[in-house]
């Protein structure tokens, strides 16, 4: 899979390097961490990481924090299986990504910044590591900050381990040298974040639309995409169709355009449903395609979120109940153990779903399943238990009748997921 040329029309510029590299950092010294964030804030860019946080406020919050040091991290972990937005991001605009945590750096008042990526991305690492080596040499960054014998360390790190680590309070850990469960939310990473400290956070798309807003003003970022949540969103698109990879798309772009950028159906069947947001994802059906627009609240409205950007298009030879149970089962897999409801509720689920998929369920079962899953639902401490019922209950939502007689009795309304 690769990155795809986007239609004619559509706005780029995650994908796109500034084209007068650290144009956006002297801008943002001038401006001040004021002027940069109110900046940031009307042209309304919000966190592309999957909880859809405003990022010139997160910005406000953890440089409004009183501390000796403060820290910017930018999370290029990307947690879900099979899913590479980050990575081809990382590839292809590294200048964008380093200036955009060095503008997070500045703003928020740190001297050090960390990017987080995982260690089988070697050549990400080689490019970033290559920007920032030329910009300490030419003094931009380094021991003296744009000159100005301030001083800004951004390191590269290589990190390995569970999905978890994406998550933003174990990410601290693990930067840290730590072993990870996610913390209760607040305090946010912007109060007590990297070895305690106020520390910015903000996934690598986000940072790497920060330099375009600067140079290009937030009037032109605002009137891209959705107005709720401006801009543009890198989605992964798989499964069937004819070319799989991944694309920039403007936020607010209706589903079926987004398949129709990817070639159609490369089997000649048609797509009876994608699931979006990855293995917490959710199922959406062919018949709400035109009506539903790429964005977070568009796809919560039908049960599903962005989450890590993938989009997996399935075809009739796709058995519903058997995926949905497959996912809930990685689901239960990858829960960390902190949380007792998400550890054996997951499991719980899952076996449920097996039940489907054998076809022992009964009446009693379709009813377990949804009160379960509101039960996981309302304990979660992090939003892997949030979400992880999403693809069963939108299965059964949709698909009621591969489920069989038992669902078909029962009224099933799907998790609302995470932006
Ligand atoms: C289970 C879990 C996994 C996550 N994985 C990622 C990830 O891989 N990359 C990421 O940027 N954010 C991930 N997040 C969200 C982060 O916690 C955090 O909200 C995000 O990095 C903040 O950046 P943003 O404001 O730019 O979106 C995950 C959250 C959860 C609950
Ligand atoms: S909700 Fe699940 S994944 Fe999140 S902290 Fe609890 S056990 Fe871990």
């Amino acid at each position: 899979m690769k990155r795809l040329n986007a239609p004619k029309g559509w706005s780029q510029l995650l994908f796109v390097a500034p084209t007068e590299p650290w144009a956006a950092l002297r801008a943002a010294a001038a401006a001040g961490a004021a002027g940069t964030t109110a900046t940031l804030i009307a042209a309304g860019l919000r966190g592309r990481g999957g909880g859809g946080f405003l990022t010139g406020a997160k910005w406000q919050a953890t440089a409004a924090e009183p501390a000796s040091q403060h820290y910017a991290v930018a999370n290029g972990y990307e947690s879900d299986p099979a899913v590479f937005t980050n990575r081809l991001l990382v590839e292809e605009n590294p200048q964008g990504i380093v200036e955009g945590l060095a503008i997070a750096a500045l703003t928020v008042g740190a001297s050090e910044a960390f990017i987080a990526v995982r260690a089988e991305y070697t050549e990400a690492i080689k490019r970033l590591e290559a920007v920032i080596a030329n910009a300490e040499r030419e003094g931009i960054l380094g021991s003296t900050l744009l000159g100005t014998g301030r001083e800004l360390i951004i390191t590269v790190r290589p990190l390995q381990g569970s999905s978890m680590i994406g998550e933003e309070t174990v990410l601290m850990k693990a930067l840290a040298g730590k072993r990870g469960q996610p913390e209760q939310t607040p305090p946010y990473p912007s109060e007590v974040g990297y070895l305690g400290k106020p520390t910015a956070v903000n996934n690598v798309a986000t940072l790497a639309a920060v330099p375009w807003i600067l140079n290009n003003g937030a009037e032109a970022f605002a009137q891209i995409g959705d107005t709720t949540q401006p801009g543009t969103v890198l989605v992964q698109i798989s499964g069937s169709v004819t070319n799989p990879g991944v694309l920039e798309v403007p936020t607010g772009t209706p589903l079926n355009e987004i398949i129709a950028a990817a070639g159609g159906t490369a089997s000649g069947a048609s797509i009876k449903a994608l699931l979006a947001g990855g293995p917490t994802g959710g199922f959406i059906p062919a018949n709400l395609f035109g009506g539903t627009p790429y964005s977070g609240a568009g796809l919560k409205g039908v049960g599903a979120h962005i989450g890590s950007g993938a989009l997996l298009a399935l075809d009739d030879s796709v058995a519903i109940p058997e995926l949905a149970t497959m996912l809930t089962r990685w689901c239960a897999d990858e829960a960390c153990g902190k949380t007792i409801p998400c550890r054996i509720g997951t499991r719980r689920l899952a076996e449920i779903g097996q039940r489907f998929v054998d076809g022992l369920a009964g009446p009693a079962d379709a009813e377990r399943l949804q009160k379960l899953a509101a039960d996981v639902t309302d304990s979660a401490l992090c939003a892997h238990e949030a979400l992880a019922p999403s693809p069963l209950l939108t299965g059964v939502r949709y698909f009621a009748s591969e489920f069989g007689p038992a669902v078909a009795a029962t009224s099933a309304t799907p998790a609302s997921g995470r932006s």
